[in-house]
């Protein structure tokens, strides 16, 4: 893939990109655009601040979209016989306890990392829950029932396009209610030095430069190795278009949009609407296929049903069917995600999708003795509250290429693997070409 890049950029194509950070990947090639100019490598970003050799650049990778994938990690162990910081037992084994001492071993503790690119996050049950853990079936015989945590092998998110962020880590535990996004990253940059780098809290000065280089960092697939250039006239590819992209908190909201109070517009991806008059004059056209899937996600409708946060919410009526779309969730303008905190249970970590590999957990409702199961409890664990049971932020959809595994688990090892999730989950009854479609699109974004 290298090699078609090369090629692809000897050809002259270079100045379609925004800057010369562009990283291949399975369907094209990333790039990375920064408001801030050059990258500048000496930020605290990039330096070691704890006790265990770890910086933020050790799970936040520009080469891997700024998270990290299973193939990079298999590489990582190899040349270091599985001694990279990246491999330390505080968050990166399956268990804390796990035995490190040989090669063999540190195969089997780090086997999450190098599977599936996941890292053990260990999260209390808050002792006003409504819930309490009743019994506990781990793998690696760690979590236990009046334990301490809960281990919940989660993927790590893109330190990218931030400006669009309506809550930070899958649950949104970092978020301060009624502060803007960025009280939460700086938050989010001490207890990830604190946590995953076991070092000691930041200087505000050393905060406030992460969170500003972060936060300057726009990621997007900017070459698809068929349809060649994402970015040029009419289209609106690529990360320095993403840079430029309007957002407000609400906007185009399903109740409505926050500031001009339009209603909820299905069409949030219009990034290569220029490319739709192919559909009719040159259907076989890669470009046809990849305005095909974006008008597909926009408006492809389903059933959507059983999903808290959605289902359920008071503020949209409490619907308990909604003929919906792909964008009906992910509805962010251009982006995907969902402009206003909300998390939605859409059935990842149920118990009948747990594979072998995750703890599966038993909560009983302290008031009305439901039982559940599941092998991430979500939002649930943040609130305390058993209507928040398995619902994660709806994550923006952009550099998707970049970062396999899918989901908060990693459970859909490619974008095909996540359409054949909601094919399955919400009957969307898409034939080989509109499913081959909706992947290109997805491989472009
Ligand atoms: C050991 C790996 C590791 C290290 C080191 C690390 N992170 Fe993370 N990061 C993660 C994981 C895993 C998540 C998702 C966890 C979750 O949601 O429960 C995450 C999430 C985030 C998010 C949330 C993004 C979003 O969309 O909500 C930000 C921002 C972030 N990290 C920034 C940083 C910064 C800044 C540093 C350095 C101070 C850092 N990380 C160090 C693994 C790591
Ligand atoms: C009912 C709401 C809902 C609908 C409808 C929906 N999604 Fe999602 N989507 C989510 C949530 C919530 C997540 C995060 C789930 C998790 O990680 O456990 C997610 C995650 C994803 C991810 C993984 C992103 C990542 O970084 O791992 C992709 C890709 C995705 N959705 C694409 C789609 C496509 C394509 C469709 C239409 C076929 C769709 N979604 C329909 C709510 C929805």
């Amino acid at each position: 893939m290298q090699i078609l890049v090369a090629a692809w950029l000897a050809a002259g194509n270079a100045a379609a990109l925004d800057s010369p950070s562009a990283f291949a990947n399975s369907t094209g090639a990333a790039d990375t655009f920064s408001t801030l100019g050059a990258f500048d490598t000496s930020n605290d970003f990039f330096r070691v601040l704890g006790s265990n050799g770890r910086s933020c650049d050790t799970c936040h990778r520009p080469e891997n979209g700024w998270s990290l994938t299973p193939d990079a990690l298999k590489a990582r162990f190899d040349a270091t016989a599985g001694t990279d910081p990246v491999f330390r037992t505080n968050d990166g084994s399956i268990s804390p306890l796990a035995a490190v001492a040989t090669l063999a071993q540190r195969l089997q503790a780090y086997s999450m990392l190098l599977s599936k690119a996941v890292f053990r996050i260990g999260l209390p049950i808050p002792e006003d829950a409504e819930f309490a853990l009743v019994a506990v079936s781990d793998p690696y015989g760690f979590v236990r029932v009046g334990g301490t945590e809960l281990s919940l092998f989660r993927r790590p998110l893109p330190t990218a396009n931030l400006r669009f962020l309506s809550a930070v880590m899958w649950d949104g535990r970092e978020d301060v209610a009624g502060k803007p996004i960025h009280r939460a990253l700086i938050n989010q940059a001490d207890t990830a030095t604190t946590g995953h780098a076991q070092g000691i809290p930041l200087s505000a000065d050393q905060k406030t430069s992460i969170v500003d280089f972060e936060s300057a960092v726009y990621l997007a697939q900017a070459i698809d190795s068929q349809a060649g250039a994402l970015v040029g006239v009419g289209l609106r590819g690529g990360a320095l278009r993403l840079s430029k992209q309007r957002f407000y908190s609400g906007i185009n909201d399903l109740t409505g949009d926050a500031k001009t109070g339009a209603p909820f517009d299905p069409e949030v991806f219009t990034l290569f609407s220029a490319w739709s008059k192919l559909i009719e004059s040159a259907p076989g056209d890669v470009r046809a296929a990849i305005a095909r899937g974006q008008r597909l996600f926009n408006t492809r409708p389903f059933e959507i049903e059983g999903v808290g946060g959605l289902n359920d919410a008071p503020e949209l009526g409490s619907p308990a069917t909604v003929t919906g779309t792909c964008s009906t969730c992910h509805s962010t303008p251009n982006l995907g995600s969902q402009s206003r905190p909300r998390f939605m249970d859409t059935g990842t970590s149920d118990e009948v999708r747990r594979t072998r590999d995750l703890p599966l957990y038993t909560l009983r409702n302290r008031f009305t003795g439901e039982v559940a199961k599941t092998s991430d409890p979500g939002r649930a664990l943040i609130t305390g509250l058993w209507q928040d049971l398995n619902r994660f932020k709806v994550p923006a959809l952009r550099g998707l290429a970049a970062r396999p595994p899918y989901f908060h688990n990693g459970m859909a090892k490619s974008l095909g693997n996540v359409v054949d999730f909601y094919n399955g989950r919400f009957g969307l009854g898409v034939n080989n070409r509109e499913r081959l479609d909706l992947l290109m699109f997805l491989g472009t974004l």
